[in-house]
């Protein structure tokens, strides 16, 4: 039997790919409160990128929750998982050589730092959608808010579950200071030179 077990041995590489398709690859990761921006600036570097002929793909909290994740709800331990499963897909979109971006509120330091382990830390930008409790919850884009106070939402992050702020992000958006427009240059202009291959 032991002799019929064929190893795999996969003959296209991850720099296979990437040269096919002429861009490095690697995961843009967006964190912040529901109701940051976060969709809508990652939105936004997603076609400006796509314009500029970059191959990307976007994961977003409300449709992953909808689909692969919807047995996950929002204790601690299934916000865990929910971001390991993200990684490790984002990890697969990496190795078949894309740019992908993705928008979660991923609210625990430790989390954020598997999601590093999983993809590199090489491969892995971290965008903080710095928007206070305060505007989020005045802008109310879903009306999330407005039930977690009256307590029809258990978990909400930021008023009945916590949201740990990263302290060593690479690009901070403050939203409540600068547009959106001058937000997604920011973020456009530090990723520019990343797409580049580099000579292995
Ligand atoms: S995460 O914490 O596990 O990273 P994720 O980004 O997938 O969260 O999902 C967040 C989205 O789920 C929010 O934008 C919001 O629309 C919705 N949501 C529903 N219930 C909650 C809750 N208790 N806390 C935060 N977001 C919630």
């Amino acid at each position: 039997m032991k002799g019929n077990i064929i190893q795999h041995n996969y003959k296209i590489r991850i720099s296979d790919r990437r040269n096919a398709l002429d861009q490095n690859s690697f995961l843009i990761w967006f964190t912040g409160l529901s109701g940051s921006g976060k969709s809508t600036i990652a939105n936004l570097v997603e076609q400006k990128l796509f314009k500029m002929g970059v191959k990307t793909y976007i994961l977003d909290g409300d449709n992953i929750r909808k689909g692969i994740n919807k047995d996950l709800t929002f204790t601690p331990k299934d916000r865990t998982e929910n971001i390991r499963r993200i990684a490790e897909v984002a990890n697969l979109m990496i190795d078949a050589g894309l740019v992908v971006l993705a928008a979660f509120i991923s609210p625990y330091k430790k989390d954020r730092e598997a999601i590093k382990s999983i993809v590199k830390d090489i491969n892995f930008v971290e965008i903080f959608i710095n928007t206070s409790i305060e505007e989020c919850e005045r802008r109310d884009v879903k009306g999330l808010y407005k039930k977690a106070r009256s307590g029809e939402i258990k978990n909400m992050t930021g008023i009945s579950a916590p949201y740990e702020v990263p302290e060593n992000p690479d690009i901070q958006i403050n939203t409540e200071g600068e547009s959106i427009e001058e937000a997604v240059q920011k973020i456009v202009e530090y990723i520019k030179p990343k797409l580049k291959l580099k000579d292995e």
